[in-house]
């Protein structure tokens, strides 16, 4: 099954969005695999970014990221890539879409709450950055009715 790493920025936990975004992701119908929250280290920050090294916005991207903690999540689902970026919306606010995360609560270019994979390749690369293979959980929707009381 397809897999995307979604990433909570440090905005969108101090802005207190992690329960809007968690509510957006799950109200798709995709499943959460994997969830924890993390302080990204410049090395780590570095590595997750590599696409983007040398790029002007690169120092600023990083120091961002480590102003304050984010949010991993694997999540899983048919074409969830593409989909999660569609809900997230394009990167700079004015011209993301107002119903998708960006376009409601996204301050600007940098700022922008929250990260989705641009593709399946990519999405193994960061999901192998920020997680251990433990980390990620294997269910079905169903497995909980499987559990009788007492
Ligand atoms: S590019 O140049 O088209 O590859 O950049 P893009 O894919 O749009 O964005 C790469 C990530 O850097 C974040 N970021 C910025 N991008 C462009 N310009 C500025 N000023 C900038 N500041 C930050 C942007 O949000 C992308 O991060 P993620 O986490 O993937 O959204």
């Amino acid at each position: 099954m397809e897999r995307t790493l979604v990433l909570i920025k440090p905005d969108g936990v101090c802005k207190a969005l992690v329960g809007k975004v968690l509510q957006e992701i799950e109200g798709q119908g995709f499943k959460i695999v994997a969830l924890k929250m993390i302080r990204l280290e410049e090395k780590k920050a570095k590595e997750f970014y590599h696409p983007h090294k040398g790029k002007h916005f690169f120092p600023g991207l990083i120091k961002f990221m480590l102003a304050a903690p984010s949010i991993a999540l694997v999540v899983e689902g048919k074409g969830v890539v593409k989909k999660i970026r569609k809900i997230i919306g394009e990167r700079i606010p004015e011209e993301a879409a107002p119903e998708t995360i960006r376009g409601q609560y996204a301050s600007d270019g940098r700022r922008n709450i929250i990260h989705g994979s641009d593709s399946p390749i990519s999405a193994e690369r960061e999901i192998e950055c920020l997680f251990h293979p433990e980390e990620i959980y294997s269910y079905k929707k169903k497995d909980w009715l499987e559990s009788e009381p007492g």
